[in-house]
C-alpha cells in the first residue's frame, strides 16, 4: 500500500521522519506487507532532502495513482486543501490530516464524502497535537453522555501565559520570546487572538455532543489584554489565567455554550498546572466523571505520531468506513453569548462601596501594590446580559475574566 504527504512543512516532514523511523512497527501495525510513502506534494523543492525524490507539485499525480489509498494533508488552510482532499476521498482514498481550520469548517462534508466512497477522514492531530483525545472520546467514552469539554488547546498562548506568570513578564515580551523560539507564527494572530482554539473547540464540541458548532457562532477572545497587573489580581487569588475553550451543554442538550477566553483557574485544578506549550482536554461524563488528557499540543514529532496513527487505523479499516461523525444543528443552537454563565472577575475604576450598592456582597481581591482608585472582586453566577447592566453602573471596566468551577 502507499501513501502521500500533502505539504511537507513541519508535520508533514515529520510524518515522513516517522514513516522512515519506525517503518517496520508501523507497517505491521497497518497489517499491511508493505506500507510505502510514494508522493509528497509540495509547491518547494527540497535539494538534498532525503525525500527529494518523491516531491512533486502536481496533486493529479497522488490523485490518479490507485495504489495511493491513503493521504495525509498536512498543507494547513481551507483552500486547496478542501478541494484536495475532497477529490482523494471521492476516490475512495482515506484522508488523514492535522487541519484543524479545514476540520472545523468542513468536517461534516469531508466525512458524509468518506463514507459514500467507503473510506475515512481522520484528524486526531487537529486538537491537542500529539495527545490522544479525540479517539478515546469517539471510543472509550462512547458509553458516556458527555455534559462538558474544556480545555487549554493552544501551546503558544499557554507558553506565553506562563512567561508572564512565573518571569512577571509583559504580554509582547512574552510574545517575543515565543516568536524567537518558533512557537508563535510572525504574525500571532491565530494564536494569540483565540482563532487556533476556536476551531479546535468546535471539533472537540462536533465530537462530544454530535451536532456541528460553526466557529463563528460564538464568543472568541484572546491573551492581548492580559495585564501584569492582572496576573497579580489572579496570584492574590489562589489561582493562574489561562486561554480556556469550553463547550457545555445547557437545557437537556438542546442548547451548547462555547466560548473561548481568557480565564481564571484556581491552583489545585488539573488544568492549573498546564504550562508552557502543553495542552490539556477534561471531558466530563456521566458515567466516568472528569478526564484530563495531558501532553504536547504542538510540534512535528507530537503531531506526528497522533497522524501515523490514524494512517495505521486507516490501513486497518481500509474499505469500511468508521462510524462516526455529527450533524447540522438546528438554528439557535448555539446559545447568544449574553446568556453564557458564569463567575467573573472584575476590576474596575470605582469604590468597594460602589460595588457593593451594584453587586451585593461579593469577595473582594487585593494584593499589596495593587492600583489606588479601582475595586477588584469576583461575581456570584451571573448571565453576560445582567453583567453587562451592572458593569454599565460602575464606570470604567479594566478587566473582565471568567472564572471557571474546573
Ligand atoms: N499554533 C498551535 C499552538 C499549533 O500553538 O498550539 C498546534 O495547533
Amino acid at each position: 500500500m502507499y501513501v502521500a504527504v500533502m505539504g511537507y512543512g513541519t508535520v508533514g516532514s515529520g510524518v515522513a521522519a516517522l514513516l522512515r523511523k519506525n517503518h517496520e512497527l508501523i507497517r505491521k501495525k497497518s497489517r499491511q506487507e508493505s506500507l510505502e510513502l510514494r508522493y509528497i506534494l509540495d509547491l518547494r523543492t527540497f535539494p538534498g532532502d532525503e525525500n527529494e525524490s518523491l516531491v512533486t507539485n502536481d496533486f493529479n499525480l497522488i490523485l490518479n495513482d490507485s495504489e495511493v489509498r491513503i493521504v495525509v494533508e498536512t498543507m494547513g488552510g481551507l483552500h486547496p486543501a478542501f478541494e484536495f482532499v475532497s477529490a482523494c476521498l471521492a476516490a475512495g482514498k482515506s484522508v488523514v490530516t492535522s487541519n484543524k481550520e479545514l476540520v472545523a469548517a468542513k468536517g461534516m462534508e469531508l466525512l458524509r464524502i468518506a463514507a459514500e466512497n467507503n473510506a475515512n477522514f481522520m484528524f486526531e492531530a487537529s486538537v491537542g497535537g500529539g495527545i490522544p483525545v479525540l479517539t478515546p472520546i469517539i471510543q472509550c467514552l462512547a458509553a458516556n453522555e458527555i455534559s462538558e469539554v474544556a480545555g487549554i488547546l493552544n501551546g503558544t498562548t499557554n507558553y506565553i501565559l506562563t512567561k508572564m506568570f512565573d518571569e512577571g513578564a509583559g504580554f509582547e515580551s512574552a510574545l517575543a520570546e515565543a516568536q524567537r523560539l518558533g512557537y508563535a507564527e510572525r504574525d500571532p494572530s491565530a494564536d494569540v487572538d483565540g482563532i487556533d482554539a476556536c476551531r479546535k473547540i468546535c471539533i472537540l464540541a462536533d465530537l462530544c455532543f454530535g451536532r456541528e458548532v460553526a466557529p463563528d457562532s460564538f464568543y472568541v477572545e484572546g491573551i492581548r489584554n492580559i495585564t501584569e497587573t492582572d496576573v497579580e489580581y489572579a496570584k492574590a487569588l489562589g489561582g493562574v489565567i489561562k486561554l480556556v475553550a469550553s463547550a457545555e451543554k445547557k437545557n437537556g442538550g438542546e442548547n451548547v455554550a462555547v466560548c473561548v477566553s481568557p480565564a481564571f483557574i484556581r491552583n489545585g485544578s488539573q488544568l492549573a498546572n498546564v504550562s508552557d506549550v502543553f495542552n490539556a482536554v477534561l471531558v466530563r461524563g456521566d458515567a466516568v466523571g472528569d478526564t484530563v488528557f495531558y501532553g504536547r499540543g504542538a510540534g512535528k514529532m507530537p503531531t506526528a505520531s497522533a497522524v501515523m496513527a490514524d494512517v495505521i487505523d486507516c490501513a486497518v479499516s481500509m474499505g469500511e468506513t468508521k462510524p462516526y461523525g455529527w450533524s447540522e444543528a438546528p438554528d439557535g443552537y448555539v446559545l447568544p453569548d449574553d446568556e453564557f454563565t458564569s463567575r467573573f472577575f472584575v476590576r474596575a475604576a470605582c469604590g468597594a462601596d460602589k460595588v457593593k450598592e451594584v453587586f451585593g456582597s461579593v469577595q473582594q481581591v487585593s494584593f499589596e501594590g495593587a492600583p489606588q482608585g479601582e475595586t477588584a472582586f469576583v461575581t456570584e453566577l451571573t448571565d453576560k446580559a445582567s453583567l453587562k447592566k451592572s458593569l454599565a453602573d460602575l464606570g470604567e471596566i479594566r478587566s473582565v475574566i471568567r472564572v471557571t468551577d474546573y
